[in-house]
């Protein structure tokens, strides 16, 4: 009764960074975005009454929000410049990022102006990358559309564009001024984006006890698996808060609690990458996910039964199809881009593995190949 009471209400968890001044809030609001939404009332409590505002979408977004959230920030007095950019991972580039810069000028961008991010982790990452670079660093308002951006992206600070065949290379650590979250905008997400986002949340639960020191997130998450749309709000909340927590305590990556988060993604990026992107970051990292626990299993740290759990909460929220299509790929091609994963120490494979109980994790460079190769192998 709790989870649906919260449901339509405002929840805000704060995220405190090393210096007093460096402190933002992720508010979670159902119908922010909405006809009669609050978002440039929201924006208003934090920006100067001249700020101008550089909203960056994509075609997809445009079509569905623009008027909406442009209206809303008008009517709280603001002005409003809109570019927007083709929907899709080539969007993550210079030359991209070099139209935002021209449009900036153009619209005459000072250092106390802001940039809004309207979108998944593409704009996401693109602004955040464009507003921590312009004027050497403007205030970047995240509101995140797709799921993978309110559990994940446009919490952290993490900016970047893609180069040189190279994901993420080039990018800065750029931390929002506020992140504003409205489930509702799930709605239009397609289902395929929304079922892949559900891989990250799951990951949440198998990380949680090692991030916070609380647990109970992977049960919640079976308890409400028949109909976990209707809780969205809390279960966003619940990640936005383990994110919250690992970023609080490890912002620039340097002391290893960040790592957590990558938590099926070694095994995950070789999907991505051997399926030429034909996977979904999320579809790839659901594999990922079940062969970390698998793989745990097998080596002793994990229980059989968590790893069937596990891979029991996959199937039902809906990643049952892409879970067998982890069949289709050569093992040996998969190790082999295993090893080329750029967060790995030299030649030694780095993975994070659940460990002990469902919650709990450590990172481990010492699994022998053949190990790796049988969960590959679906062994
Ligand atoms: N910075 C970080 O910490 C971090 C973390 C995870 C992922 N990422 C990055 O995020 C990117 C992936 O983000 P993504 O999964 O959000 O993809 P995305 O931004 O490409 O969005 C997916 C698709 O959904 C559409 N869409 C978005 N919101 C919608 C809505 N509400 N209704 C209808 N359509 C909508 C988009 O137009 C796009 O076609 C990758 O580039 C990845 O590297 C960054
Ligand atoms: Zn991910």
């Amino acid at each position: 009764m709790a989870d649906l009471a919260m449901t339509r209400t405002r929840e805000a968890i704060e995220v405190k960074l090393s210096a007093e001044s460096r402190r933002y809030d992720i508010v979670i609001q159902p119908g922010l975005l909405g006809q009669q939404g609050r978002l440039g009332d929201e924006i208003r409590s934090l920006a100067p009454a001249d700020a101008k505002i550089l909203m960056l979408t994509d075609a997809n977004l445009a079509g569905l929000y623009q008027e909406q959230v442009e209206k809303s920030l008008h009517a709280a007095g603001f002005e409003v410049y809109t570019c927007v950019i083709p929907a899709g991972e080539a969007s993550k580039s210079l030359a991209q990022a070099q139209e935002v810069f021209e449009q900036s000028l153009a619209a005459h961008m000072s250092r106390k102006d802001i940039m809004l991010a309207l979108g998944g982790g593409v704009v996401g990452d693109l602004a955040g990358f464009c507003a921590s670079t312009y004027h050497r660093g403007m205030p970047l308002i995240q509101v995140p559309t797709t799921l993978v951006a309110q559990v994940d992206s446009a919490i952290g600070g993490k900016t970047a564009v893609n180069f040189g065949q190279v994901k993420n290379i080039v990018g800065t650590f750029h931390q929002p001024l506020r992140v504003m979250i409205d489930p509702d905008t799930l709605d239009t997400l397609p289902e395929r984006e929304r079922i892949a986002g559900l891989a990250e949340v799951v990951k949440y639960g198998l990380i949680e006890t090692s991030c916070t020191g609380e647990t109970g997130f992977f049960e919640w998450q079976q308890m409400h698996a028949d109909n976990l749309r209707a809780v969205y709000p809390e279960m966003i909340r619940r990640c936005c808060a383990i994110k919250a927590s690992v970023v609080m305590q490890d912002e620039f990556e340097t002391k290893g609690l960040r790592y957590f988060l990558n938590l099926g993604h070694t095994f995950g990026h070789a999907y991505e990458s051997l399926s030429h992107y034909g996977l979904l970051h999320g579809e790839a990292v659901a594999i990922g996910t079940l062969q970390a626990a698998v793989l745990a299993a097998r080596l002793g740290l994990f229980p059989a039964e968590a790893a069937l759990r596990t891979e029991a909460l996959l199937k039902k929220l809906g990643l049952l199809d892409v879970l067998r299509q982890a069949g289709d790929f050569p093992p040996q091609s998969l190790l082999e881009r295993m090893r080329q994963d750029k967060k790995n120490h030299g030649d030694a494979i780095r993975l994070v593995l659940p460990e002990g109980e469902l919650g709990r994790v450590v990172v481990r460079d010492d699994i022998p190949d053949a190990q790796i190769l049988a969960v590959l192998a679906g062994g």
